[in-house]
């Protein structure tokens, strides 16, 4: 089985994005072939600083390989650097309507929050079918934000199968629904873009600064907490074991809770939990050009498979002559 999924750089990553997506990508190198990418052409859509995206693409490059995962394993690269990505989609655009892009709601979200929409946030979706129907993926493990872009892909391939006959595999959305949208400190979507998200490497006085700015609610020490719709409660249960967060639960029914302390045990948990990779990504920091090599040679092996499915493609359509 292939699987497959990419991540923007267009800032840190964070723990939404670790126990959204690359914590099971990280899982599925060992019993599938695995296809993880960081995707800059699509960050292009939203960060137009050169220097700040060049950074922040090997900066996600580092965090995935400290996080576990091995280039040996898996094909690893930056979608940038396998041109394939960009012919597909250009084919792409001529197999997909007005109105499907027109209804997707990650567009109309990041108009609504003030983003003065380009061509290139419009056809995001399309990149993205490219991206997967390149590699003939079955299976796109993302978080739940994801789900319409998944649906657009199958729309496209559905419409590209149809004219010239089976060609792509039609990919299904791997969503853990007990993950599905990890709230940020203000309870919205966590994420990279809305200045709430709590990152995954970050110095602990950062990070406190950050657990400390959790919205709760204003219930006193002695009233009785609701850990169903608590913002600090959905953050520190990714992190425990399913006795854990039971314990837990039960100090949120019982009078006496303090927010103030769980935050506190909070932060160490989350600096525990991350120690290990820590020092390996201070030893890639301090290697810049190996991680380049790793990602040149991920690019090289991905085109490999990349140019395989083009030229089907290519010849289908009537670019050969
Ligand atoms: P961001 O919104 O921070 O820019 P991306 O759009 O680059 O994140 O998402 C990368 C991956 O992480 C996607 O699979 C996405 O669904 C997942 N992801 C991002 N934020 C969250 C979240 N808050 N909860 C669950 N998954 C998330
Ligand atoms: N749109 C995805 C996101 O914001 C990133 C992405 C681009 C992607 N291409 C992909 C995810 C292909 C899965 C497969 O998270």
């Amino acid at each position: 089985m292939r699987v497959l999924s990419g991540i923007q750089p267009s800032g840190s990553l964070h723990i939404g994005n670790f126990f959204g997506m690359m914590r099971s990508m990280i899982g599925w190198q060992a019993k599938s072939e695995l296809f993880c990418f960081i995707v800059n052409l699509h960050a292009l859509t939203s960060v137009n600083d050169g220097p700040l995206l060049a950074r922040n693409t090997l900066e996600a490059a580092m965090d995935f390989l400290a996080l576990g995962l091995d280039p040996d394993k898996c094909w690893f690269w930056v979608q940038g650097d396998v041109a394939e990505h960009s012919e597909l989609t250009w084919i792409l655009h001529n197999f997909t309507s007005m109105g499907l892009l027109e209804r997707s709601h990650s567009y109309k979200d990041k108009i609504s929050r003030g983003l003065v929409p380009n061509h290139g946030l419009f056809a995001y979706p399309v990149l993205m079918a490219a991206d997967i129907l390149l590699y003939q993926a079955n299976l796109v493990p993302v978080g739940q934000d994801q789900k319409q872009h998944l649906e657009i892909t199958r729309d496209i391939a559905g419409t590209f199968n149809h004219v010239f006959g089976p060609t792509f595999v039609l990919p299904e959305a791997g969503i853990d629904e007990t993950l599905a949208t990890i709230p940020g400190l203000d309870g919205q979507k966590m994420s990279k873009s809305y200045n709430n998200a709590i990152n995954i490497f970050i110095s602990k006085e950062e990070l406190r600064k950050r657990v400390m700015a959790i919205v709760t609610d204003a219930r006193a020490v002695e009233d009785i907490k609701d850990p169903d719709n608590c913002n600090l409660f959905a953050i520190f249960r990714l992190f425990l074991s399913p006795e854990s967060e039971a314990e837990l639960r039960e100090r949120y029914l019982r009078p006496g809770l303090k927010y103030g302390e769980v935050k506190k045990e909070l932060v160490e948990t989350i600096w525990n939990y991350f120690a290990p990779y820590r020092a390996a990504r201070a030893d890639l920091v301090s290697r810049p050009d190996f991680v380049r090599d790793i990602l040149q040679e991920g690019a090289r092996k991905a085109r490999l498979v990349a140019q395989q499915t083009l030229a089907v493609v290519r010849a289908k359509v009537g670019l050969n002559y």
